[in-house]
């Protein structure tokens, strides 16, 4: 079996085209890693109407390419650009499903109704363009719900195709508590065959379950840590898949996602006031004073600041922290900086916050990545206190901007902070385990006190932190493997 291998990715988002959270993060960081261990990748995505055809040279690369869906034939055109000078990311561009603004929702949040439709029309369009351009992938890697059916598509549909019949399948699981149930009619619209339509496949209580059939095709699926691998399969984190996870055996696996320190790395970092470096660490000083400002915080540079970056969603934990955040406002010196968008009770939240705490916290209500950039340098602790956590990027980020993550063991999280330990002064980060307002309360104010009273001891948690190494190149390396097993697996 030959080690170099072609694979064709299918995801709903890709940085720096389209995100909105760390699948974005992945899509735009694993291909290149990939190929720097000499494998050869691509890219397929929507041409959403949010992305920039000028400043990234979105060019045709193919017209009126027929895609057959159950209950009709949609004729699409393709667009491409290359990535980082050397991944062809191909767009599919169908003004009916991508010419929206927004990638999964309409302005307040809730979910475009059509988007089955769109993604398994997304996920189908990918073998159709192979066709066209006589492509024969040896892995399709799908990611999340949205391209999960890519899997069966595979196995049911291209099977006999000579392009697919050495092609194996890969899923990827984000987030396994977006499966994507919908009505079965929609399992209808993918046009596979009737006969998959069981409970061991896409059925589930008479709906169809996206994610769970394409973890029953994929030759091997993954998630995003090695401890979010073991927490999914049981019940209590399986979110009702932790049979079917199970059922896969030694073809479930977890591989820890990687940092692109391409871009977040405080030593060459564009998007912060200044630069800095693990032996030369002033420059955050200055990117504190920045942060303050752009929040409209108290320039008080011995005040700690703990940044937040998030989703605002019940999975991220914020829920509690709403139940604890005004104690720890009213008790001690510290100010907060918020930045995310999300729920409408989330968003309101952080806004009266704002209003009845002026100068104590600031937010942000929106996206914008240079202000995530911002908070990354100026904050002094990152606050993350998921319920569970697939992988998480930003307090992987946080590490190496020497910005103290204050996170729940949980997923990804345990992985990647180690607890401080007050006797020792070991550790990147403060820990908790237990999901309650309490812990929350009583783990910032820990933090808080050991910045207050015990300097010498932050001072090696940030060393500590910022000489941690999450780089891409060991797990596009385990994903090497994970591409052997399944072409070695295949169903
Ligand atoms: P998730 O994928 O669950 O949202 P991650 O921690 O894996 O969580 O990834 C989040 C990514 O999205 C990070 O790159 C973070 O900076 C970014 N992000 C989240 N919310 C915002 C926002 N409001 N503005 C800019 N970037 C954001
Ligand atoms: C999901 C998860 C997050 C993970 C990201 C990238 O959005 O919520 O934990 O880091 O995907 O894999």
């Amino acid at each position: 079996m030959k080690d170099l291998l072609k694979i064709l990715f299918v995801t709903a988002e890709c940085s720096p085209y389209a995100k909105t959270g760390g699948l974005g993060d992945v899509l735009g960081a694993l291909p290149f890693y990939l190929n720097r261990l000499g494998h050869d990748t691509g890219i397929v995505m929507p041409l959403y109407s949010c992305i920039e055809r000028k400043k990234f040279g979105i060019e045709i690369a193919v017209k009126d390419m027929n895609v057959p869906m159950g209950f009709e034939t949609i004729i699409c055109d393709v667009r491409r650009t290359i990535l980082n000078g050397e991944i062809p990311v191909y767009m599919i561009e169908y003004e009916p499903f991508f010419g929206r603004k927004n990638i999964y929702h309409n302005d307040d949040f809730s979910d475009y109704q059509d988007n089955p439709k769109r993604f398994s029309f997304l996920s189908k369009a990918a073998f159709q363009l192979c066709k066209e351009l006589g492509f024969s992938p040896d892995i399709i890697h799908a990611n999340d719900w949205h391209t999960a059916i890519s899997a069966a598509y595979l196995k049911r549909v291209y099977r006999d195709d000579p392009l697919f019949s050495n092609t194996a399948g890969v899923l990827t699981i984000h987030n396994l508590a977006y499966q994507g149930r919908y009505d079965r009619y929609y399992y209808g619209y993918t046009g596979l065959p009737e006969e998959d339509f069981t409970s061991d496949k896409f059925e589930c209580y008479n709906a169809v379950n996206f994610l769970k059939g394409g973890i029953f095709f994929a030759d091997m699926v993954n998630t995003v840590s090695p401890g979010y691998a073991m927490e999914t399969r049981t019940s209590s984190g399986g979110f009702g898949l932790d049979t079917f996870l199970n059922d896969k055996g030694d073809n479930y696996t977890g591989i820890l996602n990687g940092a692109d320190y391409r871009d977040w790395d405080p030593q060459t970092d564009s998007l912060i006031p200044v630069n800095y470096t693990l032996n030369n660490i002033e420059g955050k000083a200055v990117c504190k004073k920045v942060l303050q400002q752009q929040f409209g915080l108290e320039q008080l540079k011995d005040t700690p600041v703990i940044g937040i970056i998030s989703r605002l969603v019940e999975q991220k934990g914020f829920y509690l922290l709403r139940e604890s955040i005004e104690d720890i406002i009213k008790n001690k010196n510290v100010q907060f900086a918020i930045l995310g968008a999300g729920d409408n009770a989330l968003e309101s939240f952080f806004i009266s916050l704002v209003q009845r705490y002026p100068g104590k916290t600031g937010s942000h209500i929106g996206y914008s990545n240079e202000l995530a950039h911002l908070i990354e340098a100026g904050s002094d602790f990152f606050l993350m206190p998921s319920l569970y956590e697939p992988c998480g990027l930003s307090q992987i980020y946080s590490l190496k901007y020497g910005t103290l993550p204050i996170v729940r063991a949980t997923g990804g999280l345990k992985d990647t902070v180690i607890n401080y330990d007050q006797e020792t002064g070991e550790g990147t980060g403060f820990v908790f385990h237990e999901a309650s307002a309490m812990a929350i309360y009583n783990t910032v104010v820990w933090s808080l006190e050991t910045f207050y009273y015990r300097k010498p001891h932050i001072e090696r948690l940030i060393k500590q932190a910022m000489k941690q190494n999450f780089s891409w190149e060991k797990s596009a390396g385990e994903y090497a493997g994970l591409y052997l097993k399944a072409l070695k697996s295949r169903i």
